[in-house]
């Protein structure tokens, strides 16, 4: 069978950077591709080719035998090819079965909107997917898991030959993620040919039948993953073998720096209380809405709690909005870094210095030079790649923007640090250098709280593991005596009768 898709000679280049070069490969029926390569290696920008967001400036895309050339997203979803962006490109005003439909609602003999058409074809695209929401939620009531599972809905939507993912799981819970590897069992089974970009190998190793690695923009392997280790992956895409796991640092914990009592909202967490000690690190671990990120949402004062309190070194703390947190030496990198944390039209060195501006003031100017030595030593440690430090955030790819919101809370220099979900979207390289930092600050004397679903992470650098479910803390392990079969029953609340 011929392939459904075919790249032919495709390259990119965008002022100052080569995002792809010469680049060749094709999807068969039935198979899904994964592509691989670190962060900045281009595959976002295949992505955005093949949906008619870029065109390559170099080469050709044949569907079936037909060369096609996409000068929108409408030509290329009208030839086949849905995508599930990295970014999020979806309508927080609208509701979830508009946001579905958007460009091919259905319509009635008269011409209009077939609005309860739409809503039954949507009600049953989110049951196939298990989705816990209507079509009828506006998206901006949603979490950002429930938005990608608006997404995936969306693909799934149409009757697509090739199926793009670009990090579809980056956002997902072990239960959705066992969901979404449903769908595209089934996807394939339907002989459709589904490209899976993530930096995530358990995830490659179950669910690719082939590969294809690039590295700064050119295709440096592809074969069947049958054929391939973990390792050969990894070295193929960094061109250089790497420690995946750091060693924990041996740390001593000092007083306690945080002390959280009795912390509640309304609807998304109860009754939370822990300490949190100088160089420590504490973990969070729990399902996608157990409460962990809201929590910390409060703690940094985007949100108000109905109860609770919060000392910080053993005074009281009355925290209204994120200025105060930041006041008081509470920083807070966000796990939606879209909405959150980044702002895309500023540069990398804009950013990075946002919540510490005042400290580069001097004789009342910002001094550049001050401000330069922060952001260059950040970007060095993150490994932040950019062509330079005034490159606007959002020509960066998502890996990279995702580092700089890291580099820009740890220029505030704070007390108490809350990294939520650190190392969503980061590649193996890079990931291994975040881990390494987390334990230099907590060396250093900072007290960190690190909220992760990710287990590895979690049970390779936090001391002490606070497990959420529901919106409470079901249990609190201490290093040396858990396991991941306990952590993982706590957080399903398996373990609650026991
Ligand atoms: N609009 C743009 N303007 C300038 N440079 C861009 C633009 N889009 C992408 N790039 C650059 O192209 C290169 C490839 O980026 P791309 O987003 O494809 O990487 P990626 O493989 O998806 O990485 P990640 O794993 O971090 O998502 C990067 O150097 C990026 O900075
Ligand atoms: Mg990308």
């Amino acid at each position: 069978m011929p392939p459904v898709l075919t790249l032919s000679n495709i390259s990119k280049s965008f002022p100052g950077v080569r995002a792809l070069h010469d680049v060749s490969f094709a999807l068969n029926a039935g198979e899904v591709t994964a592509l691989i390569g670190e962060n900045g290696a281009g595959k976002s920008t295949i992505v955005k080719i093949l949906t008619g967001i870029y065109v390559p400036d170099e080469g050709e895309v044949h569907v079936g035998a037909t060369p096609r050339s996409f000068s929108s997203p409408r030509d290329s979803w009208a030839a086949g090819i849905a995508a599930i962006h990295q970014e999020t490109v979806m309508f927080d005003e609208l509701s979830v079965a508009e946001n579905i439909f958007m460009g091919h609602m259905p319509v009635s003999a008269s011409g209009l909107v077939d609005w309860p058409q739409m809503r039954r074809r949507a009600t049953e695209l989110l049951k196939r997917i298990d989705a816990d929401f209507g079509p009828d939620a506006l998206l901006k009531q949603l979490s950002v898991a429930q938005k990608h599972m608006v997404e995936i809905t969306r693909a799934l939507s149409h009757e697509a030959s090739v199926i793009i993912m670009d990090e579809p799981t980056a956002a997902l819970s072990r239960n959705e993620i066992d969901d979404l590897f449903r769908i595209i069992a089934q996807l394939k089974a339907e002989g459709r040919a589904v490209i899976f970009i993530s930096h995530k190998f358990d995830e490659i190793f179950r669910v690719a039948d082939a590969f294809v690695c690039l590295r700064d923009g050119e295709k440096v392997g592809a074969g069947k993953i049958a054929d391939v280790t973990e390792a050969k992956l990894v070295s193929l895409m960094v061109g250089r073998p790497i420690d995946q796991v750091f060693p924990k640092r041996d740390i001593a914990i000092g007083g306690t720096v945080l002390k959280v009592e009795g912390l509640s909202n309304a609807t998304e967490f109860t009754d939370v209380s822990f300490e949190l000690r100088r160089g420590e690190i504490l973990g969070f671990y729990g399902l996608v809405g157990a409460g962990r990120s809201e929590a910390m949402q409060c703690l940094f004062g985007m949100t108000r709690a109905s109860k609770g309190s919060v000392t910080l070194n053993g005074q009281p703390l009355r925290i209204a909005s994120p200025g105060d947190a930041i006041g008081a030496g509470i920083s807070y990198v966000p796990e939606d870094r879209q909405e959150q944390g980044a702002v895309l039209p500023l540069g990398i060195r804009e950013n990075i210095t946002l919540a510490s501006i005042t400290s580069h003031v001097k004789n009342l100017f910002v001094s550049r030079p001050s401000e330069l030595l922060d952001v260059r030593m950040l970007g060095k440690r993150l490994d932040v790649r950019a062509a330079h430090w005034e490159q606007r955030l959002g020509e960066l790819s998502g890996g990279n923007q995702q580092k700089v919101v890291i580099a820009k809370w740890l220029a505030a220099k704070p007390k108490v640090i809350i990294l939520d979900e650190p190392t969503k979207g980061i590649d193996v390289g890079s990931k291994a250098a975040v881990h390494d930092f987390i334990g230099e600050l907590a060396e250093e004397g900072l007290a960190v709280i690190l909220v992760s679903s990710e287990l590895p992470e979690i049970m390779g650098l936090a001391d002490r593991v606070v497990v959420m479910q529901e919106g409470r803390i079901a249990e609190v392990f201490t290093r040396g005596s858990w396991s991941a079969e306990e952590i993982v029953a706590a957080a399903t609340g398996a373990r609650k009768a026991a």
